[in-house]
């Protein structure tokens, strides 16, 4: 698996000294709040599904760690899925567990990363988001990234206790281009 390279972030592929740090943060509701319905009970399970996500478009594990790359440090992860069963586009997802590491740009340049290198090698023509209209830095990184809203799904996710409402958000193929032409 390549490594993608950015100012701050560099994403690699997970190994197994990253799956404890990672598990961990899948079993504090307050770190992955609000967005993960991917919950693997024990370790062997997480690292079992994230070893064979590479040949499953659908799973929900991650696909890429996210370091800080003037520490070395694991910072987060990020992944993508095919997000339907019928129509034809991966959604990007991303969760930055370690709290010091957010508000520092790195969530957004992680998603930028991994949805250029989804448009370099998968044969997709749109990459979606689907958020929390009340996670106010996941709506503004994707809008950020030129993402549009396409649309509210009312009372589509449980957590904390109620439902709550979900935007979704896509990008195109030739709308990421414009906006990034390849290096
Ligand atoms: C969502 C998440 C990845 C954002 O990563 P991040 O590195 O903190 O975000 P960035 O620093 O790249 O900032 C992205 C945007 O969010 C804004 N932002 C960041 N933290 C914010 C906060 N606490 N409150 C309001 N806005 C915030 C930034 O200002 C920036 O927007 P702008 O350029 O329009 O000003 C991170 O907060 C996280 O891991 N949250 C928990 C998991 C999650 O919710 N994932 C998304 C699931 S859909």
């Amino acid at each position: 698996m390549s490594e993608l390279e950015g100012q701050g972030v560099r994403l690699r592929a997970l190994t197994p000294a990253d799956y404890r740090m990672v598990h961990a943060w899948y079993g504090d509701p307050d770190l992955v709040a609000p967005f993960d319905r991917y919950s693997p009970d024990s370790l062997e399970e997480f690292q079992r599904s994230v070893e064979s996500a590479p040949g499953d478009p659908a799973s929900l594990a991650p696909r890429f760690a996210v370091v800080d790359r003037h520490t070395g440090e694991l910072v987060g992860v990020v992944g993508y899925y095919l997000a339907h069963p019928v129509l034809e586009y991966l959604d990007v997802w991303y969760l930055l567990g370690n709290p010091a590491a957010r508000g520092r740009g790195f969530g957004r340049e992680a998603v930028a990363l991994l949805v250029d290198h989804l448009f370099r090698t998968q044969s997709v023509e749109r990459i979606g988001a689907t958020v929390d209209v009340e996670n106010v830095p996941s709506n503004r990184l994707v809008e950020g990234l030129g993402f549009r809203s396409e649309g509210t799904l009312r009372s589509a996710l449980f957590h904390h206790g109620r439902w709550h409402d979900v935007r979704v958000y896509g990008i195109t193929r030739p709308e990421w281009m414009a906006r990034r032409p390849p290096a």
